[in-house]
């Protein structure tokens, strides 16, 4: 599906909140907003409501806009076509035009049974005989049934992979610790830099270890090189080859590269080329979240997805919670020039979420090539960034509150913890952050009131804080796998919705090529010991004096 339109800056609502921006939006003021407006909270907050009736409240209110504004984000949207083409996407069509590929992850969390179809072929079947394979295994492993080589269950899983055959997997497994077998062990295996695998197998005993070699292409240099290594160091205790189908499974969708690993095809789990990387732990990437958690509580996960799914689907474009998430990063991004975006959750389960937000909206829309295969003469993805606070607070949050840019923040809580200890004393302290924090950014800190204060002369301007800094505060009831699906694939559908508003392809990824080629060039020159002269005089003493001193 191809938009009408190249530079999205051409459509009549872009034009309209460029007006708005330079008649008075640039210096609106949410405080006074708040004031004005008694019911400002109501209007500009969204609940969302997951398969099993738990609830995540998404409050918008806090940012710069006013009705005029979010009517003209809502138009804008609709000129761009983000409906035409979120429906295209549902529909299984090659939204991702460059690889001539469907995007179709949505299928992997259709747990409704609807039919979806990718050139005519319902895919629905197939989707479903992938999570029984999932199921069987991971019941298997989980109740000790799966035995390794010397008769002994698996006590450890060591997922190797990169890329979003890593960054999902670890994420879900450390938001969902609380729902783990606490006695099965999960390992995540990624950087080629050797002692990542080294220090991992440390706690590890090949009798009992299971490895996931996890790669989509099954062909990505650090990840074969690492199941190589670990195959290795299996080998030198098992010997016997034979042993490895007790040890090793893919998680992959090249059957051919899987077998020439040495891994038997009855051992792979499958899924096909229309799901991404970078969305591709609903599927059997996927694996290590099962086996950790649970099949029940993955199809849980999968169901809180297929919940969003549904409420971006069907859901009017004013009250659509991620295409809203969408427009308002547009906002802030392409009228306010802001470059990046900060993700902080309060909740250090979720510590590893910012990463993976990063490669999901980063991969996605750092582009500079639209959909008409111009190059856009506006900004596109957002620099995205977080750590979990309150950590977080005492680290960068400085420059949020007083510094010179502007940056959008997301700040995400549950209501219960899961660990409410002290008579839920931390959880209170917590929380109380989460709300003062979005509070402060807000409300900021006049002249007037540092100086009432008594602040001696000479400090006056540095106890200033200007506010007015955007924030979405999102509230769950609680981090279940329900929620924590519902809440990934909220920040797919933003994603989605920044794109088809900046007209880009959020589906491919040509950018990561460049370096892996040169490295690959490269690394034939780190094998022998002749001095290199073939790049530019910086490459060129770098790798020499890599060189002399590696020798
Ligand atoms: O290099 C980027 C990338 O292609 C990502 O998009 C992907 O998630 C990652 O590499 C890993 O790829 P694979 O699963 O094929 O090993």
């Amino acid at each position: 599906m191809s938009a009408s339109f190249s530079q999205s800056t051409e459509l009549q609502s872009w034009k309209t909140l460029q007006d708005l921006y330079d008649s008075g939006a640039k210096n609106l003021s949410v405080k006074e907003e708040f004031a004005k407006d008694p019911k400002r909270f109501e209007k500009f907050s969204r609940t969302l409501t997951n398969h099993d009736g738990s609830k995540i409240l998404f409050d918008f209110s806090k940012n710069i806009v006013n009705e005029d504004i979010f009517n003209a984000l809502i138009k804008l949207a609709k000129e761009a076509k983000v409906e035409q083409l979120r429906d295209a996407m549902f529909a299984g069509e090659k939204i991702n035009f460059t690889e001539d590929r469907a995007v179709y992850h949505v299928a992997l969390r259709n747990q409704s049974n609807k039919p979806m179809s990718v050139d005519g072929h319902d895919v629905t079947a197939e989707v479903n005989s992938v999570l029984a394979h999932v199921k069987e295994f991971s019941e298997q492993v989980r109740s000790g049934e799966w035995k390794g080589y010397t008769g002994k269950a698996i006590t450890d899983i060591v997922n190797i992979g990169i890329g979003g055959s890593d960054l999902g997997p670890v994420m879900v497994t450390e938001a969902l610790k609380a729902y783990s077998k606490r006695d099965l062990h999960v390992h995540f295996v990624s950087n080629i830099d050797g002692t990542h695998i080294a220090e991992e197998l440390r706690a590890c005993d090949p009798e009992t270890t299971l490895f996931l070699v996890a790669s989509k292409t099954f062909t990505t240099a650090e990840t074969t090189t690492n199941a190589n290594s670990a195959k290795q160091w299996f080998l030198e205790k098992a010997k016997d080859e034979s042993h490895i189908t007790k040890h090793f499974v893919a998680l992959s969708t090249n059957a051919e590269e899987v077998s020439k690993f040495g891994i038997d095809t009855k051992n792979m789990f499958g899924f096909e080329n229309w799901v991404g990387g970078r969305y591709s732990v609903w599927s059997s990437i996927g694996l290590s979240v099962a086996l950790y958690i649970g099949y029940d509580n993955f199809v849980d996960f999968l169901k809180g997805a297929e919940a969003v799914d549904h409420h971006f689907t069907t859901t009017p474009l004013e009250e659509n919670i991620p295409a809203i998430g969408g427009l308002l990063s547009v906002w802030y991004n392409n009228f306010f020039g802001a470059q990046t975006h900060l993700v902080a959750p309060f909740d250090q389960y979720m510590h590893r979420f910012p990463a993976y937000l990063q490669q999901l909206s980063m991969e996605s829309n750092g582009k500079s090539v639209n959909r008409a295969n111009d190059f856009v003469t506006y900004s596109t993805g957002s620099i995205l960034f977080g750590e979990p606070a309150t950590n977080s607070q005492h680290s960068f949050f400085q420059l949020v509150h007083q510094g010179t840019k502007l940056i959008p923040a997301d700040f995400i809580l549950a209501a219960q913890s899961h660990n409410p200890i002290e008579g839920n004393l931390h959880q209170r302290m917590l929380a109380s952050n989460f709300f003062a924090q979005a509070e402060a950014l807000m409300v900021g800190k006049s002249k007037e009131t540092v100086e009432k204060e008594g602040t001696p002369a000479n400090l006056v301007n540095h106890k200033i804080f200007l506010g007015n800094r955007p924030t979405t505060s999102i509230l769950a009831q609680k981090i279940t796998p329900a929620a924590l699906g519902a809440l990934i694939a909220y920040y797919e559908h933003v994603t989605f919705t920044e794109g088809a508003v900046w007209n880009i392809n959020s589906f491919d990824q040509w950018g990561v090529e460049l370096g892996k080629v040169l490295a690959k060039a490269i690394g034939k020159e780190l094998d022998s010991k002749a001095e290199v002269s073939t790049h530019d005089a910086s490459t060129n003493g770098l790798i020499n004096q890599f060189k002399d001193w590696s020798a």
